[in-house]
């Protein structure tokens, strides 16, 4: 039996990817045999929550050489900033405030509290984005976020007023543990505010690419109210975030600590309305990502037979799952440019196909550019209007198979 890791019910299974490798472990010599792990993912009746079956050992994808800088894109640094403004101004927040932040990255988001003298504090396991954020004045602790740590803090500052996630409470599988810390954590009147990709934009807009060995839950409100309850919190309100492709901000407090907002009925029963507390709405998931796989692959391969150039267009952590689990391999797709200097010159995970920095994408002269950053195709796509104009066409895969 496959238990869920937030209720211990019985999972059930709905798609099984296959032998998956780590998506971001970026190597410099093509391998063989890299480690890989068993790829499925389950949905449970009882909690409603959607999670990988099995996910490898957390030490193997967030360790010194984690390979992803929030601070990549534009857009993030924008959304980070906004994130960071609207808390400081409806918690007002001031010099005497503690802002606490699980996974902090390279800073992203506490720069801009840390700017406004608010303690900032980040919990960072991987060293070198860790020390990145160091750099920025933030007080880092470089471990996963544990009890050690929460005493640690309460000890050396005060109950956090905020505590912030993004990106990360979804990478984490023991989850009760991470809400039992935060109950102990967040002071009487606090807020936990986490964003992560939403489940409804990802059955939506087909963009299963989202699941890889780091998301090990993928997260809508019904999942995330029952989780906050069963840990003596309680979920406040739900604002929808366009990043990663569709993200959800959930806020939680200790329970009956606030009013609660009408956002979390109206998402609830939003998704009701589009069966997300059914495991037949993920059976038909399953069919729409097995026919992407069948149009892709025709179209890579007819376009190879008409000798045209395709190349990809940034090595995200979600190409892995698509590029393996749909066999794109190297004589499809010789190439794929990013902006991310340690992934230059890499190899992809399980493909091994070369990863070359983004200075050389211009003089590739593609045919095709199969656009991997799908999440971020405004600002991608204004970026290169003008060299994509010279007869060149990208190739979406989400939320439908497009070349335009
Ligand atoms: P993101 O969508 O955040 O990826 P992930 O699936 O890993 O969460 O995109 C980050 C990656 O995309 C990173 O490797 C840098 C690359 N990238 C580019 O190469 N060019 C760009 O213009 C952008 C926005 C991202
Ligand atoms: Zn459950």
């Amino acid at each position: 039996m496959n238990s869920c890791r937030v209720c211990g019910n019985n999972l059930k299974e709905f798609i099984n990817f296959g032998m998956m490798p780590i998506a971001n472990s970026f190597k410099k010599t093509i391998q063989i045999d890299e480690y890989k792990f068993q790829m499925s993912v389950g949905f449970c009746e009882n909690c409603m929550t959607v999670q990988l079956i099995n996910q490898p050992d957390p030490v193997k994808m967030f360790h010194e050489n984690y390979a992803f800088f929030s601070s990549s894109s534009n857009y993030m640094q924008t959304h980070f900033r906004e994130f960071a403004n609207k808390v400081i101004e409806d918690r007002l927040l001031d010099k005497k405030s503690i802002v606490v932040e699980i996974g902090c990255n390279d800073g992203i988001l506490l720069e801009n509290f840390k700017e406004r003298k608010i303690i900032s504090v980040g919990i960072e396991p991987s060293k070198n984005v860790a020390r990145i954020a160091e750099k920025k004045g933030i007080d880092v602790i470089n471990e996963f976020f544990n009890e050690n740590v929460v005493n640690q803090i309460v000890k050396k500052f005060k109950k956090a007023d905020v505590i912030l996630s993004a990106n990360v409470i979804c990478h984490i599988p023991d989850i009760n543990s991470i809400f039992s810390g935060i109950k102990k954590l967040l002071a009487s009147d606090g807020l936990f505010i986490f964003e992560d990709p939403y489940l409804l934009d990802i059955i939506n807009k087909n963009s299963f690419d989202q699941i890889y060995d780091e998301h090990v839950f993928l997260f809508s409100a019904m999942s995330v109210s029952y989780l906050a309850n069963k840990n003596d919190l309680e979920l406040i309100c739900v604002q929808p975030q366009k990043t990663h492709g569709g993200s959800m901000r959930y806020t939680i407090g200790h329970k009956n600590a606030h009013k609660i907002d009408k956002s979390v009925v109206n998402q609830i029963s939003l998704e009701k309305t589009n069966g997300l507390h059914l495991f037949k709405s993920y059976c038909n998931f399953e069919i729409n990502i097995l026919k992407i796989k069948v149009e892709l692959i025709n179209l890579l391969k007819i376009l190879k037979s008409e000798n045209k150039t395709v190349v990809g267009y940034a090595a995200t952590s979600k190409s892995t799952t698509l590029i393996n689990f749909f066999g794109i391999t190297s004589d499809l797709l010789p190439v794929i440019f990013d902006t991310t200097p340690n992934k230059f010159n890499t190899y992809s995970p399980g493909a091994n196909i070369p990863i070359l920095p983004y200075s050389l994408f211009h003089e590739s002269d593609p045919d095709y550019v199969l656009l991997f950053a799908w999440n971020h195709s405004e600002e991608i796509m204004t970026k290169e209007a003008s060299f994509m104009k010279e007869n060149r066409k990208w190739i979406l895969y989400v939320p439908k198979l497009q070349v335009i």
